[in-house]
């Protein structure tokens, strides 16, 4: 049986490097992260390409085909923008670098990223066959993902204090 003598201390390596309590955004216009004001538009797109979907599906106007496919371009587009923002953050901020949760996200948003290329090769050249069902399902799966991955990245910012000013004294545990 093992006794707590036996048992070497252990140790939290984010816990004993104190430059790993920095997590402050370097990707930013006078502090304010580049990634935070970029993620609106991937998100508000996202949601747009199946309301635009919807719409299509409920009212048959070829309109809104053409409204998704376009949709779906902007949001990938401004998607690996915003990626790429938080992928330089992600490998030069050591504090960010070093948290799973950080890892968590980037692969979430790959996943979406992915998700939305997929979406968007389907509509070119056919924006109106593409969206039943199969455009529409990746709609579903698109915004579901969206919600996923811009709650995470809430999750980082309010939870851990990533990408703010914080020096970890308030951050929690574990
Ligand atoms: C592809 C790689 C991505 C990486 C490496 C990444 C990394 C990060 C990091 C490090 C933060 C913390 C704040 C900061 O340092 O700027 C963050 C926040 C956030 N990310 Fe990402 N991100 C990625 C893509 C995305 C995408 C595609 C979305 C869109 C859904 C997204 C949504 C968010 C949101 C909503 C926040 C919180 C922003 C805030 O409230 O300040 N991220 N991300």
């Amino acid at each position: 049986m093992s006794t707590s003598e036996d048992t070497p201390d252990l140790t939290d390596p984010i816990e004993e490097n104190r430059a790993l309590q920095e997590t402050e955004s370097r990707v930013a216009i006078h502090g304010h992260p580049l990634h935070a004001m970029l993620v609106a538009f991937p998100v508000a797109l996202t949601m747009c390409v199946l309301g635009a979907d919807l719409l299509y599906w409920w009212t048959g106007d070829p309109f809104w085909p053409v409204a998704a496919a376009w949709a779906c371009f902007g949001a990938l587009l401004m998607g690996v923008i915003a990626g790429i923002t938080g992928t330089i953050e992600l490998l030069i901020v050591p504090g960010i670098r070093n948290r799973s949760a950080s890892w968590t996200h980037f692969v979430l948003a790959v996943m979406l990223l992915s998700i939305l290329g997929a979406n968007w090769l389907l509509r070119v050249g056919q924006p109106e066959e593409a969206v039943l069902p199969l455009g529409l399902l990746l709609s579903v799966l698109a915004a579901a993902m969206t919600g996923l991955t811009g709650w995470h990245g809430g999750k980082l910012v309010f939870d851990y204090q990533i990408g703010t000013k914080s020096d970890g004294s308030s951050r929690p545990r574990g």
